[in-house]
């Protein structure tokens, strides 16, 4: 007996194996499923076309080139670098593990090991694309992010009329008459240009969360942050 025909059975049963383990991979997708497993994904993407947050906007990934959604303009090089149709297949490895399909990609998602689930958030990436992805809460509600306030809205005791430095803190007067102290290294100053943001030249104060010691001003636009921050000592 020839060495060949040794080993030929040997690599059929081979392929065999593979391609039943690829099946076994990739089981049927519930997008319904999907909708409730997308809350992983809400704190970063929206399915809502033009709609980009930390991520781009995942309403029309679907079948198309990674890293070109319009108006994202965030994207790392490397995502944009690499040659990648997001399909069933390519979908499934990036949220098994997206640093190994694209190594320095900068979506901070661990990954996903259950490979039902994977299918499942596959299924409803693809009935996005298709104006059909299910509701992402139970009765109908879409239940993304936290809405974020419209900044433009908020009342005289959030905005923002004088932040004088002095020393290692700074201190925040509200358009209300209010002046409160902060360390300099618990106020973070940011922008944001999106229709929510504020109105130019009208800053805001956004506390952090439940530790009143830390808090944002939020600015319409970048150069108005050293405009306004003034080095005065009483
Ligand atoms: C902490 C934020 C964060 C979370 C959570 C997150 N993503 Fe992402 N995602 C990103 C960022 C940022 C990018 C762009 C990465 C880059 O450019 O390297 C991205 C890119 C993507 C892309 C490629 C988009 C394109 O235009 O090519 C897909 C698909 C995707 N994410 C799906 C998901 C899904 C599904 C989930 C939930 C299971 C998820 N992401 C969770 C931040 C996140």
């Amino acid at each position: 007996m020839t060495i060949a025909r040794a080993v030929l059975p040997v690599v059929l049963a081979g392929a065999a194996l593979g391609v039943a383990s690829h099946v076994a991979a990739q089981p049927e997708g519930n997008a319904t499923r999907g909708a409730a497993l997308f809350g992983q994904c809400v704190a970063c993407h929206a399915v809502e076309p033009g709609v980009h947050l930390t991520g781009p906007s995942l309403a029309r990934v679907w079948g198309r080139r990674a890293g070109t959604v319009e108006g994202f303009t965030r994207y790392s090089e490397p995502l944009k670098r690499a040659a990648l149709v997001w399909d069933a297949a390519t979908l499934d490895r990036w949220l098994e593990d997206p640093q190994a399909v694209i190594p320095r990609n900068l979506m901070t998602y661990p990954g996903l090991k259950d490979a039902r689930q994977r299918a499942d958030l596959v299924a409803y990436l693809k009935a996005a694309a298709a104006g059909q992805a299910p509701p992402t809460a139970p009765g109908g509600r879409m239940m993304a992010a936290p809405p974020r306030p419209d900044l433009k809205t908020l009342g005289p005791e959030r905005r923002v009329r004088a932040i004088r430095h002095c020393g290692d803190g700074y201190h925040v007067t509200t358009e209300d008459g209010q002046t409160v102290p902060f360390w300099e290294f618990n106020l973070r100053f940011k922008t944001d240009s999106s229709p929510l943001g504020p109105s130019r030249g009208r800053p805001v104060l956004a506390s952090a969360g439940m530790q009143g010691d830390r808090a944002s001003v939020v600015f319409a636009s970048p150069e108005e942050i050293s405009r306004m921050v003034e080095a005065k000592c009483p």
